[in-house]
């Protein structure tokens, strides 16, 4: 049976003292109130990584994310963070993909297929993240992209390290904008990527494979959209710099 997740994805926000405030109020508040049986995940600048894991020892359903990796082990790449070093502090997530990362960082799928060998290969779950811009889902486009980014970075990878990414479906139209997609339209989608793995991996995996909605996902909308057959969980931005709204949203799954 597929996991449910709620990840949170914090992008470039908060110094590190704000952000162990936060960190430490998520866990607090999962640990009390009426969380369901899902994994919630905070994926945060790596300065925060090291001490979250800390904090987060002893509490089962809370997990940490890094929001990128380099693709190689170690060397000269100034500024870069390997998987190994993630491993080393015993991070569990990587978020890989994200349309940011492609539009501000030149990311393309050769790139990522590499960056997924390399989580993989230290043991970390990539969260995945494929999704259309506006231009390509007014167009029709919208199927042929997200199918590409799925089969040009991860379909060269066995049913087994397949089976351990978590996929991320975002409209990049969605992004921090405020317009979500309607239930029924995400739905649609979810639905096709959950066909397009079955196709190349088996039902089974397919029917094992967590994907997740991401796209200005709120308290408001979470319960609909997760209510839909193929939505397993969210990747949430903005509404994850707010303890209240992050386990909020993840209390949709009650
Ligand atoms: O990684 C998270 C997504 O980019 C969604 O961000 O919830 O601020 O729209 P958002």
């Amino acid at each position: 049976m597929r996991k449910k997740i709620v990840a949170g994805n914090w992008k470039m926000n908060k110094d590190y003292n704000d952000g162990l405030a936060l960190f430490s109020e998520v866990i607090n508040m999962v640990k009390d109130e009426v969380v369901g049986d899902l994994k919630v995940v905070v994926c945060a600048p790596f300065i925060h990584l090291n001490s979250l894991v800390g904090l987060g020892k002893g509490y089962d359903k809370v997990s940490v994310g890094a929001q990128n990796a380099h693709q190689e082990e170690a060397g000269a790449y100034t500024g870069e963070i390997s998987t190994s070093m993630l491993k080393s502090i015993n991070v569990e997530y990587v978020i890989l993909g994200h349309s940011e990362r492609r539009q501000y960082f030149g990311e393309n799928n050769a790139l990522l297929a590499k960056k997924t060998d390399a989580a993989l290969e230290n043991g970390l779950k990539p969260i995945f993240c494929i999704g259309e811009t506006f231009s390509e889902r007014e167009s029709g486009e919208y199927f042929n992209v997200v199918k590409s980014q799925l089969a040009e970075a991860t379909f060269h990878l066995s049913a087994d390290g397949f089976s351990k990414l978590v996929i991320a479906y975002e409209p990049v139209w969605a992004i921090g904008t405020g317009v979500t997609a309607s239930s029924a339209q995400a739905q649609e989608i979810h639905a096709f990527i959950r066909k397009e793995i079955a196709a190349k991996y088996g039902q089974e995996v397919a029917d094992n494979t967590s994907i997740l909605y991401g796209g200005s996902c709120n308290p408001k909308n979470a319960e609909e959209l997760f209510s839909q057959a193929d939505i397993d969980g969210g990747l949430i931005g903005g509404a994850s710099l707010k303890s209240r709204d992050f386990v909020d949203i993840a209390k949709a799954f009650n």
